[in-house]
């Protein structure tokens, strides 16, 4: 079955039936900010909001999230609430209110400085401080509260979001046993001996397992989790059926891999607007008619492999010089989690280097790396999309990467090479991109030269088996097979 807004929304009227629909997350979809005396929205980036905002489109419920923007209290009624998409108004944005305190202990402390490398073990090592942890569930009770009050005493299902949510269902379902709840981990579950650190870790799993069901983005994590559980819980885990038993309550354990919306991008990309955008951006980076235009688009994380990136592209043109002059890399690096000092550092760090490796390759006609730090439309990303000749993913780990599913949704006329990282959720899906190892320098650069010269051809085969399994898997199978999955709770 091919997966569309109506065949989810008539499975949403089945699944939910007459519940209210509550999505809980940290970050929200729609930020509102102050710019030159004007209020203005942006859409963060990020896997969580790009894949849930086209859902709640649909599904139209109440989506409850931290408001962090500088206008943000300024446009909500009495309520907190606001209707977005601010354009074109579709659902209910509720905002919960973080003080300096709260947001340094829970957001920037215990989430990024303690789950976050946790979970990704990219070499960065977690910190764990009790205060903050303090901070994590003084914001998790707040999350819980405003939820409480929205539900009153009517049926609802809460689909609660992330890592910075550990213990909301928990919270939620002591105060009311007849909620639905559902958690969903848009970042991996790590192995059971890098778990085993966590101080929290039995608090942080007693959390999970209160809700009625627990998603991960590939089977690996789901075992991951269950092997955690039984590391360090008193729990009956069940792998035949995928599920955890514990205190009485059974959680089911899925997977379920989380997309984009396929036909959206794909129409806004071919859209005249987007045509133009990418017109105006080749005049801005002055790109060559014949240059190979090579794109990234990451946060600036360390889990994203940007300094490995780097150092591919300056080994590939120390191999192959022949390439100098042909090949332009645009890495758009949006700025991210800045208070944490390991970001701070990442970010000079990926500086320095971009500067010299520039300098060491480029001529009076032309660099290597044009780095971009400026904020960015979702038309002008997608223009990126339009005129890249390829796009490198590569992170040291990551639970699933929507940069590269976009990319292909974008990739219309088929001419577009993926360099991905067997390190992400994706590459389990997406079998014909050119595979890369980041830590693998050689062999990193090596591939970036066979993704160039593979044939016309080739390229346009793989491009469209890419564009199959992504258009087939789309973001709306993603939605309705969770909420198919409720059913059986
Ligand atoms: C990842 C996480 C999301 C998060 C996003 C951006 O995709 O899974 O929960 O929103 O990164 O990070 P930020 O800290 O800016 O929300």
């Amino acid at each position: 079955m091919y997966w569309t807004k109506e065949q989810l929304s008539k499975t949403i009227k089945k699944t939910i039936g007459n519940r209210l629909l509550i999505i809980a997350s940290n970050r929200e979809p729609y930020i509102h900010i102050y710019k030159e005396g004007k209020v203005e929205f942006m859409r963060p980036v990020g896997g969580a909001v790009t894949a849930l905002d086209p859902i709640m489109r649909v599904c139209k419920g109440t989506w409850v999230a931290y408001g962090g923007g500088s206008a943000d209290r300024d446009v909500v009624n009495k309520n907190n609430e606001v209707m977005v998409p601010p354009d074109n108004p579709q659902y209910t944005l509720k905002r919960i209110w973080l003080n300096k305190d709260e947001e340094n202990g829970y957001y920037y402390g215990y989430s990024n400085k303690a789950i976050w490398p946790l979970c990704h073990m990219a070499y960065t090592r977690p910190v764990f401080d009790e205060v903050e942890w303090a901070y994590y569930k003084i914001v998790n009770q707040k999350f819980a509260d405003t939820i409480l009050d929205i539900v009153g005493n009517k049926k609802a299902f809460v689909w609660i979001q992330d890592y910075h949510l550990f213990l909301l269902g928990k919270m939620l379902k002591e105060k009311n046993k007849k909620l639905l709840t559902a958690h969903f981990m848009h970042i991996p579950w790590p192995n059971p001996e890098a778990f085993r650190i966590c101080p929290q870790k039995v608090e942080i799993l007693q959390g999970l397992l209160t809700n009625d069901l627990l998603g991960f983005h590939i089977r690996y994590h789901c075992s991951n989790f269950m092997e955690s559980v039984k590391l360090e819980l008193e729990a009956r885990v069940d792998t035949e059926k995928t599920s955890v038993t514990y205190g009485g309550h059974e959680t089911l354990i899925r997977a379920f891999p989380i997309s984009v919306d396929f036909e959206e991008i794909s129409r806004e990309a071919d859209s005249e607007d987007v045509k133009k955008a990418a017109n105006k951006l080749k005049e801005e980076f002055s790109i060559d008619q014949n240059e190979f235009v090579i794109v990234g688009l990451d946060r600036i994380d360390y889990t994203k492999g940007l300094i490995e990136k780097i150092q591919a592209i300056d080994r590939f043109f120390e191999k192959y010089p022949e390439y100098k002059g042909k090949v332009l890399f645009i890495q758009k690096g949006g700025l991210s989690r800045m208070h944490i000092g390991a970001y701070k550092d990442l970010n000079e760090t990926l500086n320095n280097l971009v500067e010299e490796v520039n300098w060491k390759h480029s001529n009076e006609k032309w660099f290597p790396i044009l780095f971009l730090r400026r904020h960015m439309t979702r038309k002008e990303i997608l223009a990126l999309y339009r005129l890249a000749d390829a796009c490198i993913v590569s992170p040291v780990h990551d639970g699933m990467n929507l940069v590269c599913k976009e990319f292909i949704a974008a990739k219309n006329d088929l001419n577009g090479v993926l360099l991905l990282s067997a390190y992400t959720g994706a590459s389990r899906e997406l079998a014909d991109t050119v595979f890369v190892n980041p830590y693998d320098r050689e062999n990193f650069a090596i591939a970036i030269k066979q993704a160039i010269e593979l044939s016309k051809e080739e390229k346009m085969k793989r491009m469209e088996n890419l564009r199959n399994v992504v258009k087939e898997n789309n973001i709306y199978k993603w939605a309705g097979k969770f909420l198919e999955e409720l059913k059986k709770v």
